[in-house]
């Protein structure tokens, strides 16, 4: 099944599901069982410390798909951004998500090689800068969402951020079942970046406790702060309660320390990946079709 919208054009993936790039869970099987499923399977860059884990990571997936598939850059100085671009480009990378720094740094190449870059941005200030520096569409990172979030839900920051800028617009947060994408796409946006839903999958890199707690997760055990990072992000409550201090990238404590989103509702089991895109895609074309039937003209 294809659900077409103008990001499955522009990338020529067959779902407007993108598997969102998670530090310490987004690895090569992930990113393999998301695009083989017929979305865009991503991981964050920050996952392989060296460039030759970088394209260790990529020869296995390329060795396993040669589907699209995409990352998310962090352009700061505390990352070998250019060395990891070079090699992205050269592996076919064609979708960048530029979360730190300065997306002008990469525009060029990845336009050179037919790719694309959409930048997160959580509010007016953030989109109208991105979309002035020349990115292609935008990640809204909504109220709710796992990893650094914004404040304003879902159903206001996408059509806001659409009406704003014009750009094309992907819904980040609280996308964890076909209704939720089929919400999504009502809204205008061109597809939905999951996160949550899928640390709870099989391929995901996250233990099998962090799994299991996003599935026995309410939204209530959800907690919005910047005491973990120095931005606000969403985490397990469980995980935060027993840890004090901000660890640096390197550090091991990172794996005990638990990122999810309130979408955590709607992840009741831990399944393969390539399931849970299959199901969020036919959920997604049911519910649409259902839609026409409210109305009686
Ligand atoms: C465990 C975890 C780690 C994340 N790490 C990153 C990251 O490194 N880079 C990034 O751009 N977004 C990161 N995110 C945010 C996701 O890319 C995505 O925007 C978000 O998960 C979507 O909302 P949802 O969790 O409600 O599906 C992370 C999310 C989670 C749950």
């Amino acid at each position: 099944m294809k659900i077409s919208t103008p990001l499955t054009a522009m990338l020529g993936i067959d779902l407007p599901i993108i598997g969102a790039p998670m530090f310490l869970v987004s690895y090569e099987e992930l990113t393999i069982a998301v695009s083989e499923a017929g979305g865009l399977g991503m991981f964050a860059l920050p996952n392989y410390r060296t460039v030759p884990d970088l394209e260790a990571a990529l020869e296995h997936i390329r060795r396993r798909t040669d589907r699209p598939i995409g990352v998310n850059i962090h352009l700061s100085g505390r990352f070998e951004w250019q060395a990891q671009l070079e090699v992205c480009l050269d592996y076919g990378v064609t979708f960048f998500i530029s979360s730190l720094g300065d997306p002008r740094h990469i525009l060029e190449p990845v336009h050179a090689r037919g790719g694309f870059v959409f930048a997160d941005v959580i509010s007016r200030r953030h989109a109208l800068s991105a979309k002035e520096k020349g990115v292609d569409g935008l990640v809204a990172v909504a109220a709710g969402a796992g990893g650094h979030a914004g404040q304003t839900p879902t159903m206001v920051l996408v059509p806001y951020l659409k009406a704003l800028t014009g750009l094309p617009v992907l819904a980040a947060g609280g996308v964890s079942t076909g209704q939720q994408l089929a919400a999504a796409l009502t809204l205008g946006a061109c597809g939905a970046v999951v996160g949550t839903r899928l640390v709870a999958s099989r391929e995901a890199g996250a233990s099998e406790a962090y799994k299991q707690a996003v599935v026995d997760a309410d939204p209530d055990d959800i907690v919005y702060t910047d005491q973990i990072t120095g931005n606000p992000a969403n985490w397990l409550a469980q995980s935060i309660d027993r840890f004090d201090g901000q660890p640096d990238l390197s550090s091991k404590k990172w794996l005990d320390l638990w990122s999810a989103g309130r979408s955590v509702a709607q992840a009741d089991a831990i399944l393969p990946a390539g399931r849970i895109v299959s199901e969020m895609a036919e959920e997604c074309a049911a519910t649409l079709l259902q839609m026409p039937k409210l109305i009686e003209p």
